[in-house]
């Protein structure tokens, strides 16, 4: 290790940020640092997996566990999203994600998160649509990440991650989440939009605000606060939008809207919802596979040792990423119809989350689920993009930014050595961390 113990452990890159206490949101919930129960200690008629602060600590494997094994659809009378269903296995949430005609996304009926949406901000996206008026705005923004694309981008997106990796500070510990992660994919976001370089850090914001409401840390003025930041954010891009509507077409996403026959009219709250969804969409998901695949070889040495051996196991490594990371836990739909499940009746209209972590290691699909291992032969079945028609339409720029990244890092470093053990995001939805200190060992 290049610096001593002490200058490590005074330095401000190993202070963990604190998280302050808070409310919790639903009578039963833990507060914060309360310990969680294992979930053998716990009913499974009432079993409620959306708890923030058991995600905050990374306690959820042993409940998703027995939900699989005990009670694949599982009903939670009550949490503070209200009543859902949880579907648990590989092949039930394959069966829900392809099953559009029965389970909507749309935000008519709830969107695609548990709980019901802010009557008096609806922001409808296109995530959160059923057909046909997905596909038609789905289409009109394919383009920005459409093969064409990722080849012109590729050389931008080397260099940015060259210069970034070359200007990390080696031998010292820093947060791989704010200095690599977050910075990368904001760079990435910023070049999607056209959005002005050096103001990129306001996607950043815009992106934990929206997913952190009921976070005091992210949005201590809660509803209210959260509310003024979307309005900036929705008046900084109406502005961007109708400059683009009044210059020639381009190949950015807003560009793309301000121009595509079907989302030129778009109404203010419809085009927040779209830049919310591919601000999200962009940047919590890529930036929490950076930060997952430093963790995961740090915590499967062997598996690092693989890739040191031989680099062209990067492809490969990445899908495995996405799969052990699932930087999204969950997608929701909302049911059209009675629907028969496993002996269960899902009523129409009630919520369903589709637990994409637990199919993602769900012992009746995948070999040792719980390994990381970065060889696995059929890693890129994972459902970390979930499945169907709403299936990420950023996957590929996903795994191309992951995979230039790794490229580079081994052409630079010996091995980046995680010092302890990484904060995480509290909530379900985005599972990912908020600071991870590491050092950079020079090859
Ligand atoms: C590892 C990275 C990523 C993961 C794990 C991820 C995950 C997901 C998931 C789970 C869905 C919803 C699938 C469903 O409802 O069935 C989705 C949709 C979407 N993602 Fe990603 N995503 C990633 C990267 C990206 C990137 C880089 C972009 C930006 C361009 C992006 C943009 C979108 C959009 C626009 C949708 C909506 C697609 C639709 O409704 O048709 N994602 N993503």
């Amino acid at each position: 290790m290049a610096a001593d113990t002490a200058q490590i452990f005074d330095h401000p890159a190993l202070q963990r940020p604190k998280v302050s206490d808070r409310e919790p949101l639903h009578p039963g919930y833990l507060r914060v640092g309360e310990d969680v129960p294992p979930a053998s200690a716990l009913d499974i008629t009432t079993m409620d997996i959306v708890d923030p602060e058991v995600w905050r600590q990374g306690k959820y494997w042993d409940r998703l566990e027995r939900l699989r094994n005990e009670d694949p659809v599982h009903f939670t009378p009550d949490s503070f999203v209200g009543p859902y269903w949880s579907v648990t296995r590989y092949e039930d949430i394959m069966a829900i994600d392809t099953d559009h005609k029965r389970f909507s996304s749309s935000w008519e009926h709830g969107g695609i998160t548990l709980g019901a949406p802010l009557e008096d901000f609806e922001m409808p996206m296109f995530i959160a649509m059923d057909e046909p008026r997905h596909s038609e705005q789905r289409i009109t923004v394919q383009p920005a990440v459409a093969p064409n694309m990722l080849k012109e981008y590729e050389p931008l997106i080397r260099s940015r991650t060259q210069g970034l990796l070359d200007s990390l500070p080696v031998g010292e510990p820093f947060d791989w989440v704010d200095k690599v992660s977050v910075e990368l994919t904001t760079m990435m976001l910023a070049t999607l939009f056209d959005y002005p370089f050096e103001r990129r850090r306001d996607l950043t914001r815009w992106s934990d605000v929206s997913t952190n409401m009921n976070n005091p840390d992210i949005c201590p003025g809660g509803e209210e606060q959260w509310k003024q930041e979307m309005m900036t954010c929705l008046t900084t891009f109406m502005g961007i939008f109708q400059e683009r509507g009044a210059m020639p077409e381009k190949n950015d996403l807003i560009s793309l809207l301000a121009h595509g026959e079907k989302t030129r009219n778009m109404t203010p709250m419809e085009l927040l919802g779209n830049v919310i969804l591919l601000i999200v969409g962009g940047n919590d998901t890529t930036r929490n596979s950076m930060t997952g695949s430093v963790y995961a070889l740090n915590k499967f040495p062997a598996e690092y040792e693989k890739l040191k051996a031989d680099h062209s196991l990067i492809p490969n490594m990445v899908s495995e990423t996405i799969r052990w990371q699932t930087p999204l836990a969950f997608m929701r739909r909302t049911a059209l119809e009675d629907v028969e499940m496993h002996g269960k009746t899902i009523k129409k209209g009630d919520q369903v989350a589709m637990w994409y972590v637990s199919g993602n290691r769900d012992e009746r699909f995948w070999d040792h689920p719980n390994d990381f291992i970065i060889d696995r032969a059929n890693a890129r079945r994972h459902i970390s993009f979930g499945f169907g028609i709403h299936r990420c339409v950023g996957n590929r720029l996903a795994e191309l930014q992951l995979q230039i990244l790794w490229q580079e890092i081994m052409e630079r470093f010996s091995h980046i050595e995680v010092l302890a053990e990484p904060s995480l995001t509290s909530g379900a939805f985005v599972k990912g961390y908020t600071w991870m200190p590491v050092i950079c060992h020079p090859k």
